[in-house]
Formats: C-alpha cells, sequence, structure tokens
C-alpha cells in the first residue's frame, strides 16, 4: 500500500545473548518487520561461556537484508539505525586484519573470577565501586580483557603495540557495519562502557588508573559517545548501506527507554535469559547498599547522562532452555508453561539457579546450582514449576534491594522480553510481589528503544514525549494469593537458597 510505503522508518540491530534480530518500526512505534537468527553457545568448560563473534556479525549481516526484504521498503526509506547489545561480552580484535583474537566470552562466563579475588585484594570487592558503580564480579567486561591478554598468545604484545580493538557487542558490530577494516569507526556508548568497570561514572571516561591497575592499554578501548547521536553512513549490514547509525544502547538500558523508564522512579524488569530490573535515578548516579549496580541508564546527545539502578540476575529464560536442552523434559521452552500448569504448586521444591555464581542482590560468586525439596512425590510438572518461580522469586530479592536503597515501594512492575507471553509466571510474579505486573503493546522494548535512540538523534522523533506518548498498556496481572502463602513460599525459596552457597 502506498500509504505506509510513502513513509519513513527506523531500523534497530538487537544484537543478544542467543540471538540476533533486525527489526523496523514505524513513526507509533509499531514492529513493521522483524527477523532473527540464533547463534551457538560455546560451552568449553564448566563455567565458560563464548561466541564466535564471526557467526555474530554474519547473523547481524542476514537479519538486516532479510528484514528489509521481508519490509518491502526501499532503503532509502530508513532513515537511520540503532543498535542493542547483551552487554559485557567481550570481543579483542586485530585493527588491520578485522580478526578477532579469540571468541567472544560471554557476560555469563566465570573464569575471571579468581581475577576478580586477586583484584579485590585486601580492599575488597567494592575497590572500584564509587568510580565505576560496580563490585568486582566475572559479570563485568575489564578482567575478560584482561585474561585475553594474559592467555592467548602474543596477544599483550600486540595490543601495547596498538594493534588490537576491544569492545564489547556494539563496538565490534558498530565497527565492521562503518566499514570495518577500511575505516570502521571504534567507539562504544556510555551505557555499555558502564558495564566494562573501567569507566567513571560521573566523568564518563576511562578512568586511566583503573585500566592500569587492571593491566588493559589505553589504546585498545573505543571511543565513548552518546547513546543518541549519528555517527556516520553504515558501509556493510545487510542492505542498510547508506543509513546512519544513530544509537547505541546496551540491552537493558535500551528496553528502559523503550519502557518509556524516563523519570526518576520509572522502572522495568525485562525477562530475557537473565533479569534485569533497571530504576532511573536520574542525572545523578546512586550508589546502592543493598547489592545493586549502579549504570548509565542513558545519554542523548549533550544532554546530561541519565543514571539507573540496576537488578542483574543471570539465569531465568536460559534455566527454561537448559531444562530443554540439557535435560530435554520439554521439547520447546513454550512447554514449560503447559507442564508446569499440570501441577498445583510446586510440591515443596525449589530451583536455585546459581550457574553463574549469583548476581545481585548477593553477589556469590562461590555460588552454584541446586534443587531442594524432593520427594518421592515430585516429578517433571513440580519441576517445570520450580524453574519458573526461581524468576519471580530472584525478582522479589532484586525489588526488595531497590526498596530498600531507594525508601521508595514499588506500586506496579512494567514488564517485557521473551517470557512475559507466559502467564502462569506473570500471575506468580504477580502474587509473589503483591503488586500489579503490566506489560506493554509493543513487547519489542529493547530493539524499540535503540530505534527511539536512533530516531531522536535523525529528528525522525521530535523528543522523547513522544516516546511517551507510544507506550500503551498491553496486559496486566493483579495479585490473586493470600499474604500468608506468599511468605511461606519466599521463606521456602530463602532456605533453598543457602544450600547453593559454597560449591564452587
Ligand atoms: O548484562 C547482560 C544482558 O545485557 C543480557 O541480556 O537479553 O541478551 O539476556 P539478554
Amino acid at each position: 500500500d502506498t500509504v505506509t510505503h510513502d513513509r519513513t522508518y527506523v531500523a534497530a540491530i538487537d544484537q543478544g545473548t542467543t540471538s540476533t534480530r533486525a527489526m523496523i518500526f514505524d513513526h507509533s512505534g509499531q514492529v513493521v518487520a522483524s527477523e532473527q537468527l540464533e547463534h551457538r553457545q560455546i560451552f568449553p568448560r564448566a563455567g565458560w561461556v563464548e561466541h564466535d563473534p564471526m557467526e555474530i556479525w554474519r547473523n547481524t549481516r542476514r537479519v538486516a537484508g532479510a528484514v528489509l526484504a521481508a519490509s518491502e521498503l526501499q532503503p532509502h526509506q530508513v532513515v537511520a539505525c540503532g543498535i542493542t547489545n547483551q552487554r559485557e561480552t567481550t570481543i579483542v580484535w586485530d585493527r588491520t586484519t578485522g580478526l578477532p583474537v579469540y571468541n567472544a566470552i560471554v557476560w555469563q562466563d566465570t573464569r575471571t573470577d579468581e581475577l576478580c579475588e586477586y583484584f579485590a585484594g585486601d580492599a575488597g570487592v567494592d575497590r572500584y565501586k564509587s568510580r565505576t558503580g560496580l563490585p568486582l564480579a566475572s559479570y563485568f567486561a575489564g578482567p575478560k580483557i584482561r585474561w585475553i591478554l594474559d592467555n592467548v598468545d602474543g596477544a599483550r604484545e600486540r595490543a601495547q603495540r596498538g594493534e588490537l580493538c576491544f569492545g564489547t557487542v556494539d563496538s565490534w558490530l558498530a565497527w565492521n557495519m562503518t566499514g570495518g577494516v577500511d575505516g570502521g569507526q571504534h567507539i562504544t556508548d556510555v551505557t555499555n562502557a558502564s558495564r566494562t568497570m573501567l569507566m567513571d561514572l560521573r566523568t564518563l571516561a576511562w578512568d586511566e588508573q583503573i585500566c592500569a591497575e587492571v593491566g588493559i592499554p589505553m589504546s585498545m578501548l573505543p571511543q565513548i559517545r552518546s547513546s543518541s547521536e549519528v555517527i556516520g553512513p553504515l558501509r556493510a549490514a545487510g542492505s542498510f548501506a547508506d543509513v546512519p547509525l544513530a544509537g547505541i544502547l546496551g540491552d537493558q538500558q535500551a528496553a528502559t527507554f523503550g519502557q518509556a523508564c524516563l523519570e526518576p522512579g520509572d522502572a522495568k524488569n525485562t525477562y530475557g535469559t537473565g533479569n534485569f530490573l533497571l530504576l532511573n535515578t536520574g542525572t545523578e548516579p546512586v550508589f546502592s547498599d543493598h547489592g545493586l549496580l549502579t549504570t548509565v541508564c542513558y545519554r542523548l546527545g549533550d544532554q546530561p547522562a541519565r543514571y539507573a539502578l540496576e537488578g542483574s540476575i543471570a539465569v531465568t529464560g536460559s534455566l527454561v532452555q537448559w531444562l530443554r536442552d540439557n535435560l530435554g523434559l520439554i521439547p520447546t521452552a513454550a512447554d514449560v508453561e503447559t507442564l508446569a500448569a499440570q501441577a498445583d504448586d510446586n510440591g515443596g521444591v525449589y530451583f536455585v539457579p546459581a550457574f553463574s555464581g549469583l548476581f545481585a542482590p548477593r553477589w556469590r560468586p562461590d555460588a552454584r546450582g541446586v534443587i531442594v525439596g524432593l520427594t518421592r512425590f515430585a516429578d517433571k510438572r513440580h519441576l517445570a514449576r520450580s524453574v519458573l518461580e526461581a524468576s519471580a522469586y530472584q525478582t522479589r530479592e532484586v525489588i526488595e534491594a531497590m526498596q530498600a536503597d531507594s525508601g521508595v515501594a514499588l506500586t506496579t512492575l512494567k514488564v517485557d522480553g521473551g517470557m512475559v507471553v507466559n502467564d502462569l509466571l506473570m500471575q506468580f510474579q504477580s502474587d509473589i510481589l503483591g503488586v500489579p505486573v503490566v506489560r506493554p503493546v509493543v513487547n519489542e522494548t529493547t530493539a524499540l528503544g535503540a530505534a527511539y535512540a536512533a530516531g531522536l538523534a535523525v529528528g525522525f522523533w521530535e523528543s522523547t514525549d513522544d516516546i511517551r506518548a507510544n507506550w500503551a498498556e498491553g496486559g496486566r496481572w493483579s495479585p490473586a494469593m493470600a499474604s500468608g502463602e506468599r511468605e511461606r513460599l519466599y521463606a521456602g525459596w530463602n532456605r533453598a537458597v543457602i544450600h547453593s552457597f559454597d560449591l564452587a
């Protein structure tokens, strides 16, 4: 139809932990077309998780090409492109050949646990917290870069000679998409940089002292840009040639932006491979006393940066995949709901999925997964239920930490991500929190947030008021559980968690 095709659109690449998507949005924030490809999860040994950076780049080009074809738009109708990405995942590549020196070390990977302990030394895990907002943990990129420099033959020397680039996935894609070895731009945005443990949250610049202490040559580091500004034309991304790259945000910050959490006090919870709850705290960083991270929420061009408190949970959706792939109990991830619904309750079974240790609010690198409360009565239905319930209990822990830090009680929880199609989980989440849970009409908030950032930079959207105006409620679950039952279940979870400690 000519009316639609006369109009212009914004594209976004969402490079996540398990798949890469390309999406095209219209001015009202509706999805016009979407394409997705999964990539390989590489587990070389217990605790290690890697991706192939070349596969990720190949998939990015493919979905970018496919989405344009699916949309039936002409390239010139796409006026800007944004990138959003799995954060912390670390890639080091040669700037002359464009080849990675090692696989991408994924955010879930725990190989740097001992390095982090070493850096913490007598100062403790909060050594860099007042500058970076982060505790020393294997989650963040800085120690992963150090591991590559220590363990890949010749990498340190090449880095010192200025031959190597470091990047989180946004950098890797931006460099390749803007030309790669032919003048690709080595950049990142403030939100991704805030996940390296190498950036000062207040100056928004690399902290030379931390880089020196962690042993990272500054020449490897990308230039830090805002989340919304014109970077330059795309040279090699499917058929988005010459479309301006104009927005970059880490995926959780992008979802926060896409959910219109634009005022201090606004929060969202994304149910992906992990869960990530972000609370906008405005233009000043707020530091947590209860195990939350302080991070950059977004920065639009020259405007002051907005900060967020974040509760990061490593394993939620990926536990469902584990049930499918490692135990073979369900044929597809969606079947977890059908199986779980066959049981009236969890039958006393709790699953603590501490596969990467425990992240927020506990930060226990020594934790490993446990299933407790088994009896002869328990079967796969209860296990499926315990898998879903684990996401809800972990979310409650993070929300309690957030309330303790901010002194503000949550009245509703905005949610998004793959698992919000699971009614049983959403109802249980509302029950275990005792507050309503609401989702937007457009659940693709991550890609949408990156599209908003890119579209704002080129004037496709005029201001963040357009984002507010586009947000609409698409579903709501209200608490229906008696408070005695709620607290009994949560107490059971808290007893179960203790059994996961000291196992690594
Ligand atoms: O910090 C990790 C996070 O960015 C990963 O998000 O959606 O790929 O699981 P996701």
